[in-house]
């Protein structure tokens, strides 16, 4: 499907369903008029309705999906069984859904659809507002390679895209759904260094993020390994060698391991789907 055909509704517009929304349209993926945003409160409505996008209330979500070809589920795991029977009436086995929702697996929601519904998970992150999530995507068992295809086009438009299987997704969600967090604490910490060490604060937090993001370009761009760069730039004898083994005294490798595989146990126990 292309720009002028694609017809799309994002079931749970708040904050990564806004975020999908715009990096599709700011993209050219989808156009303007071809999405419409559904909300519980109407505030939210309202919120939409000012900036020219078609909004409509989570009652009338059977509506939205009716006109839609792929629908977006961007609501919480509790708030999953209202808006699949509130959605239900107007599915059809021609729809792609694709759900953003932590936790809940494929079968469970091909479950509340009741019929063979093509579905696909999707674990992006909060850097979707800049396009750059890093989203991990698996088919349920209706979802053919056209859809997992079709999924992969959209969320290409905000970031890094990989497929896996569904036995992945709740480690995709530790690391990279919970990883945009454990960055900001990173970088809130080595501004805070900075500041110790008499930068002011601004800078210091500009710095630290741009050290983070050439650092990771540099892993992303040549593929080599972080331990391999991390050599590379630590002098014998040098300043550098005394920083990296405070890190390591303070631990730092065993905390973000335990980070990512604590989150990965929360989001399988969210709803038990492992
Ligand atoms: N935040 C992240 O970094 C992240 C990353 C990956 C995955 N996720 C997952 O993405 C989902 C959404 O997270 P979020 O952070 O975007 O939450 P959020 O900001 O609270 O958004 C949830 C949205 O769903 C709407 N909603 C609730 N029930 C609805 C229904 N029956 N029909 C239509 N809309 C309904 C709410 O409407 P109102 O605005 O009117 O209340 C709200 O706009 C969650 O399952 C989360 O686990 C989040």
């Amino acid at each position: 499907m292309n720009r002028d055909d694609l017809t799309l509704a994002v079931i749970g517009g708040g904050k990564m369903g806004a975020a999908l929304a715009e990096a599709l349209v700011a993209s050219g993926r989808v156009a303007l008029h071809r999405l419409t945003i559904t909300v519980r409160h109407p505030a939210s409505l309202e919120a939409y309705r000012v900036k020219g996008i078609r909004a409509l209330p989570a009652a009338e979500n059977a509506t939205a999906a009716r006109e839609a070809a792929v629908l977006i589920l961007a609501v919480h795991p509790d708030e999953t069984v209202d808006a699949l029977d509130q959605l239900r009436p107007s599915l059809r086995e021609d729809h792609l859904l694709i759900s953003i929702v932590t936790g809940v697996s494929t079968a469970r929601l091909e479950g509340m659809a009741g019929m063979p519904l093509p579905v696909i998970r999707a674990n992006p992150n909060i850097a979707v507002l800049v396009a750059e999530s890093a989203t991990v995507l698996c088919g349920g068992r209706f979802a053919t390679e056209a859809h997992l295809a079709l999924a992969r086009s959209l969320f290409l438009t905000a970031g890094l895209v990989e497929v896996l299987d569904e036995r992945h997704m709740n480690a995709s969600t530790g690391l990279g759904g919970c990883g945009p967090a454990f960055i900001f604490k990173i970088l809130e910490a080595m501004a805070e260094g900075g500041v110790k060490m008499g930068l002011p604060r601004d800078v210091s937090q500009r710095i630290s993020a741009q050290v983070l993001k050439g650092a990771a370009e540099l892993v992303l761009r040549t593929g080599r390994h972080p331990a391999s760069l991390k050599d590379e730039v630590t002098t014998p004898g040098g300043c550098t060698i005394d920083g990296i083994a405070k890190l390591q005294e303070r631990g730092i490798s065993i905390a973000l391991i335990d980070a990512v595989e604590t989150s990965t146990r929360k989001a399988g126990a969210l709803w038990g789907d492992g």
